[in-house]
């Protein structure tokens, strides 16, 4: 097993076979090995700096139907909100003095936003904030919607592809949601001159390694900026309200894997981490990741994004939750850094 990481390491790269037998023979000790290496790549280009970006839920409208998700338009329990420009200028403008130099704003998929609206706010946060990246992340969209939301402003994109897999994709969404149509956008997103970032749920249901080991064979062909990934947690609203979540072991594993798989792409300790174990992004970072993501919205709708059950920091501060994970990265002998954070994986 540790020769199939040192040739990962070497190579960049593993057939669907190594793929499999390497994620289905993982053992503690194997996993301290990854992350060791894991870390010092890491450390070779980012050293010990993390990068924030400050996260904008400015929908929870969504004309979508994914079976895991809490926002679903099925979930008639959910008390749906949309932020107006102002209000989210107010959460760039707060989040700025708090020393974040992106913005990524994340939504449903609603028509309340077509391109003129979101062009608008977009050109708008760039004339108030141009040192500031911004990142999009709203779904589905043609090729022309991607390219004026780009001319517009917009920097970088955040599409994860689920799982690779049409089987399994089928699985998981309503029969018009279609795999190759989703990897279509990520492709569209690269023509139109995007950051991209992609990736994919641990343990969703249904999930096999097999289907992980082409989810890593898909995003080494993508070579994209960014990629995302978390544990699956079910919502208690949802077709999938019964099923188990997605495990801290396997995350933590599949984060070392990509870290050795594109040493420079940008690789957040996501709140779904933090949200299955308490020390869930610190051990993230520890395992390759470098960036992590608090939450800029307002309080009065954070608990209304509730993609999932039990998600942490719904009732603090855009300011505790940026010091908070400051102390928990010194606390590791990392530090969060001011700087856009542009990925080295060009
Ligand atoms: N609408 C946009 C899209 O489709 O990309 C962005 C919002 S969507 C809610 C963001 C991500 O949340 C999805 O890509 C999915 O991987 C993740 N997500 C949704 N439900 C989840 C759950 N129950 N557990 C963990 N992650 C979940
Ligand atoms: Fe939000 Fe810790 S990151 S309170």
């Amino acid at each position: 097993m540790k020769e199939l990481i040192d040739k990962l390491q070497e190579s960049k790269a593993l057939s669907k076979h190594e793929w499999t037998v390497l994620i289905e023979g993982r053992s503690p000790e194997l996993a301290e090995y990854l992350f060791r290496q894991a870390r010092s790549v890491r450390h070779r280009y980012y050293g010990r700096d993390v990068y924030v970006r400050g996260l904008i839920e400015f929908t929870n409208y969504c004309k979508n139907d994914c079976l895991y998700c809490g926002i679903r338009k099925s979930n008639l329990k959910a008390s749906r909100y949309r932020l107006s420009k102002e209000e989210i200028l107010s959460c760039c403008k707060t989040g700025y003095s708090l020393g974040f130099r992106t913005f990524v704003l994340q939504g449903g998929e609603d028509a309340g936003y077509d391109d003129a609206r979101l062009c608008d706010i977009i050109s708008a946060i760039k004339t108030g904030w141009p040192d500031c990246a911004i990142t999009l992340s709203v779904g589905e969209r043609s090729y022309d919607s991607y390219k004026a939301l780009r001319d517009a402003g917009a920097d970088r994109y955040l599409l994860r592809h689920e799982t690779y897999d049409a089987e399994h994709y089928a699985k998981l969404h309503p029969p018009l949601l279609k795999a190759a149509d989703r990897q279509d956008c990520l492709w569209n997103l690269k023509k139109a001159g995007y950051q991209v970032g992609t990736g994919f749920m641990v343990g969703s249901p249904y999930q096999t390694a097999g289907h992980l080991a082409e989810d890593m064979m898909f995003i080494k062909e993508l070579d994209p900026q960014m990629v995302g990934i978390g544990p699956f947690i079910p919502h208690h609203d949802t077709p999938f309200a019964g099923q188990p979540s997605g495990t801290l072991e396997l995350t933590l594993f599949m984060l070392g894997l990509l870290r050795l798989m594109i040493p420079k792409v940008l690789l957040p300790a996501t709140t779904a981490l933090g949200t299955i174990h308490p020390q869930g992004r610190e051990l993230g970072i520890q395992a390759g990741a470098n960036v992590v993501m608090p939450n800029l919205s307002p309080t009065s709708v954070r608990k209304d994004y509730a993609l999932y059950d039990n998600k942490i920091c719904t009732g603090d501060e855009a300011a505790e939750c940026r010091n908070c994970l400051e102390r928990r990265m010194e606390s590791i002998g990392y530090h969060v850094v001011t700087a856009r954070g542009d990925s080295l994986n060009k």
